[in-house]
């Protein structure tokens, strides 16, 4: 979603901003902008549409100036336009803001400003914030002052990048339940909602906490809260690499990331379930750690001691879209080696409910941005009645590794393709190795069953590559469902939540409309839409429900609709029923999902990239998406 950037010091800023702007590309966004002093002026260019829109208007003009600030832009209020492109003004000129999040109470504000003649030339809700600014500047010229006045009034989680004429040696910016990081480098700064953003520049940053304003000079800044109280922070180096974005010879992000899912398990089990070969007895360990990554110097891992995971009476999930499946996956798989009961919400939903958790309840957030405002709502909600929380993302810098009191990382690096793909494979890892290390600790599955089953996720990653290897099988099939405009994906038990995430790659790849269903569910409604143009796309694997799995096929064989399959090798019974099948290697039904999905995931890259569509960044779509 929304990105903000900043620069200041001895170079020229336009250059500096859009490659930082490119570096936020992948959040999603439909227009995009830039303001920096130039001389005795505010010199705003924006525009509509893609970076390449505004990067012509910069080659155009030329602007010459060493302070500004940027934007990407995911419309909320107002549509994508010119007008209501970020950095705002207000009538003097004075003040250029860029904003993320949503002003909830923009509308009361808007009329009240209105009242006192404050004109307003766009849609958005940001645009009552530079108009409070003036207002509030105008009382006594305190720029500090007017900031804090300003946000003090605004409802809403919301960041905030700004500059002012009056003020040409710093910027500003406002950090309101939302992430913000400023890079000090030599005689200049840097401001980005997203550290991959300012670590291109330097390893030197401060992570703004929450409820937080950084007035940035070139060799300097300064913190705050919104009481006006100043804060002593000091920066934090980072040792790692900076994450590289490049697609590395792959024709898209997506088909990339595709094959970096063998990869990503590996990391993600040396990493929890390390010396494994040698040791196969040796315990999963989220042992505590430093995270170096952030300047909030936390520290994850599971911290729950013996007593408190033996405490648990019950677990809720809560995520959104892909990670909202993988934790369908978790609570199956917890379910059956926990014994403990759990539930997944989704996060829009259970936010405003009276949430049913306690002292003896554990609240799983999964976001692979770990930035989701619904999932961070929903976790706050559940941390203020008790529960122990515990996060999995891939952003260990994310706001949920800040307020989550556990931690699981997934250790993909960047995930760039709006679609998430290596993420959902590495939240399932991380859901298998939660389920056997809270099955062990609470005594519910023995050692010798954990080893096997340890033993069963040491091969998943070979069994991906064979997977992956059979890419142009998997294509030419795809691209005989390229016609459909409908397809229905089935399932049972363990991989429903695989036809969920299977349709939804679809739906966002493709543009093509896809619903994942229960098996059994669809002689219950959904059978109606079936006819031969529809595709059915049953996860079929040996184990419980293959049976059941099987005969709900044939009855949508029955009425003629169009019988995809994934199944595996040596599955004699398939081509009876089924027209096409994505044949995989078989595979233990409790862990199939890791690698069941992929030959869906790859089905919807081809369709997508057949089709012509925006692979890596879908129409509409955000990466994170940071209001509710
Ligand atoms: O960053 P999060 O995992 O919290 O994001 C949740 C969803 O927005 C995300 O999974 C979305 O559904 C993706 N576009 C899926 O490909």
């Amino acid at each position: 979603m929304c990105g903000i950037v900043g620069y200041l010091g001895n170079n020229q800023a336009t250059p500096v901003l859009l490659s930082k702007l490119r570096c936020l590309e992948y959040r999603g966004y439909d227009s995009a902008g830039v303001a920096v002093i130039e001389g005795d002026r505010l010199n705003i260019i924006k525009s509509a549409g893609k970076l390449s829109n505004l990067e012509t208007l910069l080659q155009q003009e030329r602007p010459s100036s060493t302070i500004g600030i940027g934007h990407t832009r995911w419309a909320t209020h107002g549509s994508p336009t010119n007008e209501n492109a970020h950095p705002h003004t207000d009538s003097t000129g004075t003040f250029a803001v860029v904003h993320n999040g949503i002003i909830e109470n923009y509308a009361q504000l808007r009329t009240e400003l209105i009242e006192q003649g404050y004109v307003f030339t766009t849609e958005t809700d940001t645009e009552v914030t530079v108009h409070l600014l003036s207002r509030e500047y105008e009382k006594d010229q305190d720029i500090l002052g007017a900031i804090i006045r300003t946000v003090n009034v605004m409802k809403g989680a919301f960041a905030l990048g700004i500059v002012s004429l009056k003020h040409r040696d710093r910027i500003y910016a406002v950090n309101h339940h939302y992430s913000l990081t400023v890079g000090l480098g030599e005689n200049e700064s840097f401001l980005a909602s997203d550290s991959t953003a300012v670590r291109q520049y330097t390893n030197k940053i401060v992570r703004l906490e929450q409820s937080e304003i950084a007035e940035i000079k070139t060799n300097s800044y300064r913190l705050f809260s919104f009481d006006g109280t100043e804060a002593f922070r000091e920066p934090v180096s980072l040792n790692t690499e900076p994450y590289k974005i490049d697609k590395e010879g792959f024709k898209h992000f997506l088909l990339k990331e595709i094959n970096e899912q063998p990869l990503v398990l590996r990391q993600t089990m040396s990493k929890y379930l390390p010396n494994f070969s040698s040791n196969p007895k040796a315990p999963i360990s989220f042992n505590v750690e430093r995270f170096s990554a952030d300047s909030s110097e936390g520290v994850y891992g599971v911290k729950m001691t013996d007593n408190e995971i033996k405490s648990i009476k019950r677990i809720i999930i809560v995520a959104c879209g892909t990670a909202l499946n993988a934790g369908m996956v978790g609570k199956l798989v917890i379910e059956q080696l926990c014994s403990i009961p759990v539930e997944v919400e989704i996060a829009s939903e259970i936010q405003t409910r009276n949430i049913l958790a306690d002292e003896s309840t554990l609240v799983i957030a999964v976001s692979q941005s770990g930035e989701t405002a619904d999932t961070l709502a929903a976790m706050k909600a559940a941390k203020a009645k008790g529960a122990y929380t515990l996060g999995i993302t891939n952003r260990p810098d994310s706001h949920l590794a800040q307020i989550a009191s556990n931690l699981i990382v997934t250790e993909c690096g960047i995930e760039v393709s709006v679609a998430a793909t290596k993420t959902y494979v590495a939240q399932l890892m991380c859901f298998y190795l939660l389920a056997i290390y809270l099955g062990e600790k609470r005594g519910s599955i023995s050692q010798d069953h954990a080893v096997e089953m340890k033993k069963t996720l040491h091969a998943m990653p070979a069994l991906m590559e064979q997977i992956l290897a059979r890419e142009e099988e998997y294509k030419t099939l795809s691209l005989k469902l390229a016609d459909a405009s409908d397809v229905v994906f089935i399932a049972r038990g363990v991989n429903y939540p695989t036809a969920l995430e299977g349709a939804l790659k679809l739906k966002e790849l493709s543009y093509i409309h896809a619903s994942g269903y229960a098996a059994g569910e669809l002689k219950h409604g959904p059978i109606a839409v079936l006819d031969s143009a529809v595709p059915v796309i049953t996860v079929l694997v040996p184990g419980k429900v293959y049976e059941k799995t099987l005969s709900n096929a044939q009855e949508s064989r029955a009425r003629n609709a169009r019988m995809v399959a994934v199944a595996v090798d040596g599955d004699e019974m398939a081509p009876e029923t089924f027209d096409h099948i994505f044949r995989i290697p078989p595979v233990e039904e409790l862990f199939s999902p890791l690698v069941t999905i992929v030959p869906l995931q790859l089905m919807s890259y081809f369709v997508a990239d057949y089709l012509g569509k925006d692979v890596d960044q879908p129409r509409n779509l955000a990466k994170s998406v940071t209001v509710e």
